[in-house]
């Protein structure tokens, strides 16, 4: 075995992010390498069966070339719908991100949760799932938004994108029956990386629930210790093959991570 073989953290663009930067602070020991399907890009309108047979695809080619100890999903849309698939067909560990739900209710004081998510996400038998069996007494209010993940890249590539626009998003999820929402669910992991712009867009405040730590401790729990910090930066691979623009570049290095060298940055699919 490879004494270098790292951990892989699997997005349809750059929300993962969110949860690479907690694995990345809980175990400088490990070697970290991030993949985006960004030729994909959104998951959220993607039909079911088409997203599956993608992800389980993509993630195959990454395995193969990439050869990591353990595979991230750090994608709810993906998790919710290709998790099974993927565990099936290999035999390394998969951490899925899902919608979290259950911490959401546990914590509500007002039990009016609102899980704001990918249109796909909320449509899932898996997330009705999460509903029925940890939401008892709670009202939970599902919101599919089709644009803000990619309003959260256009972002993070430096672009303006104003209030308004974010707010409109996320007016679903504030409901006020007399008891108002006071929890919300990040449950796409693109969200998280515009919490500021999300909480000074809310109407009233909210608890946000962004579940990247939680993945990051079950991850890190799935592998031994190492020892010295990698001390590297993270390299990423996207399946478009472009060339991250400047102002991506910096934003990616906030998060350590710099794009692979041109002539390996496009994993084979
Ligand atoms: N980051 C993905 C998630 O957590 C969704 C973004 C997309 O629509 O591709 O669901």
């Amino acid at each position: 075995m490879r004494p270098d073989r790292g951990v892989l953290v699997f997005d349809s663009g750059l929300g993962g992010l969110t949860v690479l930067r907690e694995l990345a602070q809980l175990r400088p020991d490990l070697r970290l390498i991030y993949a985006a399907d960004d030729a994909a890009f959104p998951y959220g309108q993607w039909d079911d069966d088409a997203l599956a047979e993608r992800v389980v695809g993509v993630v195959a080619g990454l395995i193969e070339r990439l050869d990591p100890l353990l595979v991230v999903i750090a994608c709810n849309t993906a998790s919710t719908m290709a998790l099974p698939a993927l565990r099936a067909r290999f035999s390394i560990p998969f951490v899925g991100t899902v919608p979290a739900i259950k911490p959401a209710c546990e914590r509500s004081v007002s039990k009016r949760v609102s899980v704001l998510a990918t249109p796909g996400t909320v449509k899932r038998d898996y997330t009705q799932g999460l509903i029925r069996e940890f939401a008892a007494g709670c009202n939970v209010t599902l919101v599919g938004s089709e644009k803000l993940a990619s309003l959260a890249e256009a972002i993070l590539r430096g672009e303006a994108v104003e209030d308004a626009a974010i707010a409109s998003k996320i007016e679903p999820c504030f409901v006020d029956d007399g008891s108002r929402t006071d929890t919300v669910v990040l449950a796409c992991t693109h969200y998280p990386l515009i919490l500021d712009r999300l909480v000074k867009a809310a109407p009233w405040p909210v608890n946000w629930i962004d579940p990247a730590a939680a993945i990051a401790r079950r991850a890190s729990s799935l592998i031994a210790e190492r020892g010295e910090a990698t001390g590297l930066p993270i390299e990423a691979y996207f399946t478009s093959g472009k060339r991250p623009q400047p102002a991506l570049v910096q934003s990616l290095c906030q998060f350590n991570v710099v794009a692979a060298q041109a002539e390996t940055a496009k994993p084979p699919v």
